[in-house]
């Protein structure tokens, strides 16, 4: 089968990387790409938000299936102009993209689906607002409404960095949601949907500050390991029956059946598991750590969600390996990234054992020479026996990429190799889980 790619970051890449080992793919098409998914597979300079463009690339092109990356598009009815050009397509609708271009209308389906998240309140006004931070109390959450690439969200013990935020928000003509905080450790799962059926793959864990030790701004995520060998037993288990099968079962109920990847971002909190958020499409970095350990070929599986069949597709099967992707960026993000710059090294952290680079924010310039040309340039992704193992093989790769200004935590998977990472049993508040494999 002919498989086209939407999108031009390192989720992307890994998916064409993805495809290229299925079998039952002959061919891989991309567009926009970037400089890694070029060297791979035919690129093509379209605008990818556009649904035309992408409808009318994808018939040109005579392709069986296409696989939307980023939530832009989805937002923006890319996945609606696919199917309706006849052409199956692994993402959702317009309208079931809403359950990440709006955190108040996925709190709306939460609500009807029973499903566990934080309080929230909407506000548009900064009276609303200062209402219901003192609600809630500190620490306060304060989220754009809107898409903002991970970084629309404040979570601050200061509450007038919390009300300017808002305030921020409502001078760009938008409004908010206000949340109660969510302690405990965060994790991603990725549920693939065919509108009616559900499959979770393994669970990651993302670093979202730009700094070590979660200091700094929220970023798109600077970092992926998988999987988490401290999460409780039955966590998929419960992903799927509270969150994602009565989410996919509630956006059916209101005839927008949600196709695709269903991004559960979740907190292990004292009081139970909670969504944080959903998004609507992989995660940016952790499907680079996550289809690094999927042995299933992801071309059958994608087109089986797309066709509505993913109750006869394959049983997934999972390498042994831990897989860790550590972030380059480039310096000043996440504000005003510095691009232009030449990266050099790659082809040696590509000789690494178990190690190889998935390209982000990179372009060919004029002499065909690979230059930064976003916020998060490339990860280096690495499989090792254990955590310990693939974390030094990852950090052995990135110590050889070669950039100016170029910004990197240290401390992806530190605490989960070290085994400092508890969660709280809801019921004593204080007991760890017992752990298993997830
Ligand atoms: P979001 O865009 O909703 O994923 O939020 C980005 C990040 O902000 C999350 O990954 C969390 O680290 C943090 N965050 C969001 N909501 C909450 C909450 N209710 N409590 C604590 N942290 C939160
Ligand atoms: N890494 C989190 C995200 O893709 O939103």
């Amino acid at each position: 089968m002919k498989v086209l790619v939407i999108g031009p970051g390192g989720r992307e890449h890994a998916i064409v990387r993805s495809l290229l080992a299925d079998p039952n793919v002959s061919e891989v098409h991309a567009a926009p790409g970037n400089a890694g998914i070029g060297k791979l597979v035919p690129t093509y300079a379209i605008d990818g938000n556009d649904p035309d463009a992408v409808a009318a690339l994808a018939t040109k092109l005579g392709v069986d299936l296409v696989v939307v990356g980023p939530e832009a598009p989805l937002a923006a009815g890319v996945s609606d102009a696919v199917r309706a050009a006849g052409i199956p397509v692994f993402g959702p609708s317009k309208a079931a993209a809403q359950l990440e271009a709006s955190k108040a209308f996925a709190k709306q389906v939460m609500a009807e689906a029973g499903v566990p998240t934080a309080m929230a309140r909407v506000a548009s006004t900064a009276e609303e607002a200062a209402d219901a931070l003192d609600t809630f109390g500190a620490p306060y959450v304060v989220k754009d409404d809107g898409l903002a690439a991970g970084k629309g969200v404040v979570v601050t013990n200061n509450r007038d960095e919390a009300l300017a935020h808002a305030q921020s928000c409502f001078d760009a003509g938008g409004s908010v949601v206000i949340e109660e905080f969510l302690d405990g450790p965060e994790v991603s799962v990725f549920v693939l949907c065919d509108g009616r059926n559900t499959v979770a793959l393994s669970p990651a864990q993302d670093f979202k500050r730009i700094f070590d030790n979660d200091e700094g701004p929220n970023t798109g995520g600077m970092g992926a390991y998988t999987p988490l060998e401290w999460a409780p037993e039955g966590l998929v288990q419960e992903v799927i029956e509270r969150v994602a099968q009565p989410t996919v079962n509630e956006m059916a109920h209101r005839g927008t059946p949600f196709v695709g990847v269903l991004f559960v971002g979740l907190a292990l909190t004292s009081r139970g598991t909670r969504v944080i958020e959903f998004n609507v499409r992989f995660g940016d970095p952790e499907t680079q750590a996550v289809l690094a350990r999927l042995k299933t070929p992801l071309g059958a599986l994608l087109l089986a969600a797309a066709k509505g069949e993913l109750d006869k597709a394959e049983e997934l099967r999972w390498s042994r390996d831990t897989a860790v992707a550590v972030v380059v960026a480039s310096e000043n993000y996440p504000d005003t990234p510095r691009t232009g710059d030449r990266i050099r090294g790659l082809k040696k952290v590509d000789e690494l054992e178990g190690v190889h680079v998935i390209h982000a924010g990179t372009k060919l310039d004029e002499e065909g020479k690979v230059v930064s040309a976003g916020g998060r340039v490339l990860a280096v992704v690495a499989l090792g026996t254990d955590l310990v193992e693939a974390r030094e093989r990852a950090y052995d790769g990135v110590e050889l990429v070669q950039l100016e200004g170029g910004q990197f935590r240290t401390d992806i998977g530190r605490k989960a190799a070290r085994g400092e990472i508890k969660v709280m049993a809801p019921s004593t508040g204080t007991l760890p889980v017992t752990k298993t494999k997830a």
